[in-house]
């Protein structure tokens, strides 16, 4: 009885450290890049440069997000970043009323996750979204 007791525990033991091997050579996701990748590098460069291809028809030139801490004395601006992206102030991005990036980010959320999770809190996903991204950009900073 006592053996194959430990028998199980055994097989259950190699199981959990299968499926963490498999887990690990997975690679991981960068979610900042993904983000990025995905909402900003259109306009802004797929290195932050401002040379994303759709910059020849913007009306007003995307900031070049490399330099946004050089300009602001080597300190990354990211209570200002934070409010672009959640939708306040810059016209490219929509505005308080009609935010473009935090309006996306909720109604994601609302739609894909709220009812798939149940308990949790929207707004709580929405700020993380927005801090990957802000540290993503962080790692495009011009040094
Ligand atoms: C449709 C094109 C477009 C897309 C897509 C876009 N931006 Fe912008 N963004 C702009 C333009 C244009 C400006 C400059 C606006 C101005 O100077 O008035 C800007 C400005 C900014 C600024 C600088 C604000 C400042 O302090 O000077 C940040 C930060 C920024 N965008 C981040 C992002 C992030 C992050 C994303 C993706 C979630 C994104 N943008 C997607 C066009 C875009």
């Amino acid at each position: 009885m006592k053996s194959s007791y430990a028998k199980v525990s055994l097989v259950a033991m190699s199981l959990t450290l299968c499926s963490g091997a498999v887990l690990a050579q997975q690679p991981m996701t960068d979610q900042g890049k993904l983000e990025y990748d995905t909402n900003c590098a259109v306009c802004h460069g797929p290195g932050g440069k401002g040379d994303g291809s759709l910059q020849p028809l913007l009306r007003v030139s995307a900031t070049d997000l490399t330099q946004l801490a050089k300009k602001n004395q080597g300190i990354l601006p990211v209570t200002r970043m934070y409010e672009v992206i959640d939708g306040a102030g810059v016209p490219s991005h929509g505005s308080r009323d009609m935010p473009i990036w935090g309006r996306t980010y909720q109604s994601e959320n609302a739609q894909n996750l709220l009812e798939a999770r149940g308990n949790y809190d929207a707004q709580a996903l929405v700020r993380a979204r927005i801090l990957v991204l802000i540290e993503y950009i962080n790692r495009l900073q011009a040094r």
